[in-house]
């Protein structure tokens, strides 16, 4: 697949809004949890510029921000893929090949369970059984259960959401 560099440049408008709730608290790097919560209702992720802008509006490092954003997990540093890949890993998908699915994926996208592409199309994660073990190994994109999928056929799948060809798949 062919990478191109994922940067998140969060909309101006956005930043202004971030920098007015942070410059709010400068000198008060207690109040860094109320300045998160405000800001994670006007940015999707905790992108670089977002973080530089809170942390230079309070008149505290960049890596603090980070480290307290981390630790809460209260937002992501990056935001999720288009389109949202899970696989399942309960044991019925796992006996029927699951192992192989998830191969096929990692292999495809360069990316491991938890992460986003760098173009930002996919993010992948794990998931607990989706309701189909009749067709497993199963996996859903986005809210579409694809089953019966093996190492080959799951990168073929992931073809077609990339050319948008996706309606003329047969489950
Ligand atoms: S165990 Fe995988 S879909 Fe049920």
């Amino acid at each position: 697949m062919n990478q191109v560099n994922y940067s998140i440049t969060t909309p101006q408008a956005q930043l202004v809004r971030v920098a007015e709730i942070a410059a709010a608290w400068h000198g008060r790097p207690d109040k860094l949890m109320d300045v998160i919560l405000e800001v994670q209702h006007i940015v999707p992720a905790l992108a670089e510029d977002v973080a530089a802008v809170i942390a230079r509006e309070m008149g505290i490092s960049q890596n603090d921000v980070y480290s307290f954003v981390t630790f809460y997990s209260l937002l992501p540093v990056r935001p999720s893929g288009r389109h949202t890949i899970r696989a399942c890993s309960n044991a019925p998908c796992h006996v029927r090949g699951s192992k192989a699915v998830m191969q096929g994926i990692e292999d495809f996208l360069k990316i491991r369970p938890g992460e986003t592409t760098e173009d930002g199309m996919f993010t992948y994660t794990l998931c607990s059984c989706l309701g189909i073990c009749d067709s497993s190994p199963a996996i859903m994109i986005d809210d579409k259960p694809y089953g019966n999928l093996n190492y080959e056929s799951v990168q073929m799948l992931l073809k077609r959401y990339i050319r948008e060809d996706v309606d003329a798949w047969n489950r």
